[in-house]
Order: C-alpha cells, then sequence, then structure tokens
C-alpha cells in the first residue's frame, strides 16, 4: 500500500486528478463512491472540473458502497440523497447509470444482484473509500468475514454514536444497512481510501501497521495490488 500525506485541501485534489485521469483514460469506466464526510472535498472539486470542461461523465457508471435500511432515497440523510446533492445533479452524469443500493422496498433482491450488476458493467476501475473509526470500510463492521459480498449489515454502536452529528437524535440512526462486501470491495481494479483527523488515527495505524484480521474490516486492503492511503497528519500520527 501506498501512502499519501497532506492537508484534506490537498489529499482531496489529488484524489480528485485520479479520478480525472481515469474517466478522461476510460470514459465509460465503472467508479465505486462512498458518502460521508471524507469524500465531500473530492466531489467538490469533480463538480469544478466537470464545469471547467476538464472532464466529462457522460458515459461513466457509478456503484456506491452502502445505504441506510429504512430510509427513502428523497430523505436528507439517505446515501442516494447525498449523491444527488454533493455530486450527481451538478456533473454531466446519467442518471440512470448510477447505482446506490436501496434502503426500502425490495431492498434485499437488488442488494442480491449488486455484485452482479458490477460484474456487467465490467467491474469497478476506481474505488474511493472512507474508513470508520472502528476500522469499518463500507459498513462492513469488525467481525464481518473477509469473503462476504453484499449484505445486510449491523451498524456497531460506535458507528452510530459516529453518524448521529448528522441526525436531529441518536435515536434517529438507523441500526441496519445494506453494505457491498469486503470481497466486492476488493474486486475493485483500484482503491485509494481517504481518512482526516484523530478519532480515525487508530483504525489508519491498524490498516497500516497492525495485523490483517476480519477484526479490522479494512485490514483486507494490505493484500489489495493497487491501494493508495491518503492522510493527513493527524489521522497518519499513530502510524508515523
Ligand atoms: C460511507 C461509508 C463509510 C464511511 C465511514 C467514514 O459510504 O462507506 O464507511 O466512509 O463511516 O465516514 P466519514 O467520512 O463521515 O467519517
Amino acid at each position: 500500500m501506498k501512502v499519501v500525506i497532506g492537508n484534506n485541501e490537498k489529499i482531496s485534489a489529488l484524489i480528485a486528478e485520479e479520478f480525472i485521469k481515469q474517466v478522461n483514460e476510460k470514459p465509460n469506466c465503472v467508479l465505486g463512491l462512498a458518502t460521508g464526510t471524507s469524500p465531500l472535498k473530492v466531489y467538490a472539486n469533480l463538480v469544478q472540473a466537470c464545469k471547467d470542461g476538464r472532464v466529462s461523465f457522460k458515459d461513466v457508471k457509478t456503484f456506491n458502497l452502502d445505504e441506510y435500511i429504512g430510509l427513502e432515497g428523497t430523505h436528507n440523510q439517505s446515501y442516494r440523497y447525498f449523491m444527488n446533492d454533493n455530486l450527481f445533479n451538478h456533473i454531466d452524469i446519467n442518471k440512470e447509470n448510477t447505482h446506490v443500493l436501496l434502503g426500502v422496498g425490495d431492498y434485499l433482491a437488488y442488494a442480491n444482484n449488486y455484485d452482479n450488476l458490477i460484474k456487467q458493467a465490467g467491474g469497478i476501475d476506481l474505488q474511493i473509500l472512507g474508513i470508520g473509526s472502528d476500522g469499518h470500510i463500507a459498513f462492513n463492521e469488525p467481525g464481518t468475514p473477509f469473503d462476504s459480498l453484499t449484505h445486510v449489515a449491523e451498524l456497531a454502536e460506535s458507528t452510530i454514536v459516529d453518524n448521529s452529528r448528522l441526525f436531529n437524535d441518536i435515536s434517529e440512526v438507523p441500526t441496519k444497512a445494506v453494505t457491498m462486501g469486503l470481497r466486492s470491495i476488493m474486486n475493485a481494479k483500484k482503491i485509494v481510501l481517504i481518512a482526516t483527523g484523530k478519532n480515525k488515527a487508530r483504525a489508519i495505524f491498524n490498516l497500516l501497521k497492525g495485523p490483517k484480521t476480519e477484526e479490522v474490516p479494512c485490514s483486507i486492503l494490505q493484500d489489495h495490488p493497487d491501494c493508495t492511503i491518503y492522510v493527513d497528519e493527524d489521522a497518519y500520527s499513530l502510524a508515523k
């Protein structure tokens, strides 16, 4: 794994350039996308690059990592809403080519077919990940099997607490999600992970220096042939 260190501004700009390069080299590529605070500046850079005519997403397909169970796509904390609001509504992508797991209705059938859909699209060329303070990637919490595909997951207590900052009250945070599995993520051809802030330092230490164990879901990335970890000084502080 390669490590790139810089402030959020810098690492977000570098990751955005990786995305722009990917799309310009293969205009019909498949992108794997994440939600949360971590990729926000990356998406802002992509919106600007598209407005500036440096990149076009018109033939790109996207697959998001996860979605809360129980939230409609129109709910302002759903991940479909997040993606429309922070990226898709501001670039020239065809919304029909954007895939986000369903949180309501027949979400199980859709989840069970998600890895097939990705495969049919040709597989993910470039995947962006954030990381949870407990080392989760997507909603694969500690103890998730390394060979997992897309599935229903229970959120860990620490994740519910972390994510409650975005809801009016912690009781509103869904306790379950549908998520790509660890094997689904590892199938991506190239992975970039972004982490900033002190509360990610333990997870980044475990990712870079710890043993590979299902108790630390992100540690599976140690086996990926093309994975780069983008961190700020705070997130890197324990792994130095
Ligand atoms: C979101 C996702 C999660 C987040 C992680 C970090 O799609 O898959 O694993 O990346 O919880 O969240 P933030 O970036 O809000 O700290």
